[in-house]
């Protein structure tokens, strides 16, 4: 690609919540910018790095052997100073400082908000990647990390459901989402669960205990409720797990909150390609004079998207609502 503008050298970092792939984005940038002649900065612990100057020069050797790895071997974090003027005004000056002419962040809707803020005070091009488990960033089908999570949930839950037939239990699976039900959604369905609790969807407890009263009197053996972290129709899951009990008292309730486990492991055959090709599209995007963007992936085709729109809007599937409630009879 022939880099027609004044991108000589650019940073990359990730930021927020770590996911899956990362580790491959942050590859497909490095060598993106090798293959185009671009001078590349990794920085360290997201914000924070711009702030503290904590960067280094890398090169297509330096990111070798990650690929496979989780989480994100550029550290991540969520940083407070980043959210004031005066802090993004540090870290605009020590990109100036190291003559930096284009960011590339890899995060969510955090990192997002941050990348839009430098841009619009400084004039400074962002572009971003969509990294987080979560899937909850519009413009793009999926968010790198997000299917590798996937299919940590849907193994833990299959686990689950052994003691679930065994003893003819009702869990509540509690899954990651803190304001979305993407994971709950897809991993519900995949896991075959009665009920699927998503904060995007105000479902009603008389639902829930209407289902588990149809299930029992059907003789459903197995019960597996999953319930995003974000859902709101109890104060948690526990406390969910208790009323339900007490309204059902026919069924032996146990919880189980998946945790942490949904954001590590090696990412999986997906993640790896869609972090590669939104990499190498990150890098082409800001070549080509572009910013402010986001690089998604839509029907397979990379599509970029306005980083206001891609974190002000929602995407949850009705679809898959539907698809859920015929299934689960
Ligand atoms: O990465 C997104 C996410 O997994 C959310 O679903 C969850 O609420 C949050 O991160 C928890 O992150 P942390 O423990 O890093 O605050």
């Amino acid at each position: 690609m022939k880099n027609n503008n004044t991108i000589r050298t650019l940073g990359v970092l990730t930021s927020g919540g770590d996911a899956p792939g990362m580790n491959a984005a942050i590859r497909s940038v490095v060598r993106t910018s090798a293959y185009n002649n671009i001078k590349c900065f990794s920085i360290y612990k997201g914000y924070d790095g711009l702030i503290n100057d904590t960067m280094s020069e890398v090169n297509a050797r330096s990111v070798k052997d990650i690929i496979n790895k989780g989480g994100t071997i550029l550290q991540s974090a969520r940083c407070d100073e980043f959210r004031s003027a005066k802090g993004r005004e540090e870290a605009y000056n020590n990109l100036k400082k190291r003559n930096i002419d284009g960011l590339i962040v890899i995060g969510g809707d955090g990192t997002f908000t941050g990348a839009t803020l430098l841009e619009k005070e400084h004039n400074f091009p962002v572009i971003g990647i969509p990294g987080t488990i979560d899937n909850d960033i519009f413009g793009t089908d999926y968010t790198i990390g997000y299917d590798t999570a996937l299919n940590t949930v849907v193994d833990a839950i299959d686990k689950i459901r052994d003691t679930s037939t065994s003893h003819n239990r009702l869990f509540f699976v509690e899954v990651m989402g803190r304001n979305s039900g993407h994971i709950a959604l897809n991993s519900g369905i995949a896991v075959g669960a009665v009920e699927i609790l998503i904060p995007e969807e105000k479902l009603g407890l008389d639902k829930l205990l209407k289902t588990l009263e149809r299930n029992k009197k059907t003789g459903k053996s197995s019960n597996i409720v999953v319930v995003a972290e974000g859902d709101t129709i109890g104060k948690n899951v526990f406390e969910l797990a208790k009323y339900v009990e007490k309204k059902s008292p026919n069924y032996e309730i146990r919880v189980s909150v998946l945790g942490h486990i949904q954001r590590g492991g090696s990412p999986s055959c997906f993640d790896r390609v869609l972090a590669s090709r939104m990499g190498v599209s990150a890098v082409e995007a800001l070549i080509e004079g572009k910013s402010n963007l986001m690089t998604g992936i839509l029907n397979n085709k990379i599509h970029l998207t306005s980083l206001t729109e891609a974190i002000t809007q929602n995407k949850i599937n009705e679809n898959l609502i539907r698809v859920s409630n015929i299934l689960a009879t």
